[in-house]
């Protein structure tokens, strides 16, 4: 059964746990929507794991619409959702709408993730009201690590706990049909929870949110060096694809690959011709 932002909404208040995965390609959404997923969303993560810059601030619309697509054909029955990169709706409520439109039209998707609280409220509103359903994002929201100094836990503080309440509340009146809490303690994920009509889908928020969210790369541990707290890791894939190649390099300097079962034969008639 395909899921819509209708499955979204209802299983508010249920039982049922949303989940979500990112992806980046046809494969692996395929792989990832065969496994009965939600969600499935094209983040601008992307940036990260999959075209190796520090950040998210370099992903443009191009690389979005480029990598939705492709997941858009590997997908069946999950929500897909794509992310506006940097600088894709800041710019102008005109922009906002436009470029959430592209990812709809052009690459597919079936919504539209954005970051930040109140100071984007109007463009969520923008947006819903062209008929693109939008999920919102706050907390440690990557594209302003600039501005936050770094990747850190957010809401520590009464006072930035509040703001986030007040953002998450924004989001919910714009619009919105789901948040994603990133990175904040999970006492306020809760309170924050359980404040909104709408899911939460948590991401090193804690286990009170309606969903959950990883980026794959991580939960198969498949980017050396980055480990955060959050993230569990389900098997060592990296291991695994490096010991697959490494036995490849071994085989075909052994001459053991390709082997008769690997190859193509040729009728012998037509072969002594040859010679
Ligand atoms: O870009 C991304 O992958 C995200 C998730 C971590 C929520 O925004």
């Amino acid at each position: 059964m395909k899921n819509t932002v209708e499955t979204f909404k209802l299983s508010k208040n249920t039982s049922q746990r949303l989940t979500m995965l990112t992806a980046y390609d046809f494969s692996t959404a395929k792989l990832i929507d065969e496994c009965g997923i939600n969600g499935i969303l094209v983040g601008d993560s992307l940036g990260m794991v999959a075209l190796g810059y520090e950040n998210t601030l370099s992903v443009t619309m191009n690389d979005m619409l480029h990598h939705t697509k492709a997941v858009k054909r590997g997908v069946s029955n999950s929500l897909l959702v794509a992310d506006m990169p940097f600088m894709s709706y800041q710019t102008s409520t005109y922009d906002a709408i436009k470029n959430a439109g592209r990812l709809i039209q052009k690459g597919g998707a079936d919504a539209i993730k954005l970051e930040g609280g109140s100071i984007v409220k109007d463009k969520v509103k923008a947006i819903v009201n062209s008929q693109i359903p939008v999920m919102g994002h706050i907390g440690l929201t990557p594209q302003s690590i600039n501005v936050f100094g770094g990747f850190k836990v957010q809401g520590k503080t009464t006072e930035c706990a509040e703001q986030l309440i007040k953002d998450a509340l924004s989001l919910e009146e714009a619009g919105a049909f789901a948040i994603v809490l990133e990175c904040i303690p999970s006492k306020l994920a809760k309170i924050i929870t359980e404040k909104l009509s709408i899911p939460t889908i948590g991401i090193g928020a804690g286990n009170s949110c309606d969903g959950q969210i990883l980026v794959y790369q991580d939960m198969l541990n498949m980017v050396s060096n980055f480990k955060p707290k959050f993230v569990k890791t389900y098997s060592n894939v990296g291991d695994i694809m490096k010991s697959s190649f490494k036995q490849y390099i071994n085989e075909v300097n052994a001459q053991i690959f390709p082997n008769d079962s690997n190859s193509f034969s040729i009728d012998e008639e037509a072969l002594t011709k040859l010679y």
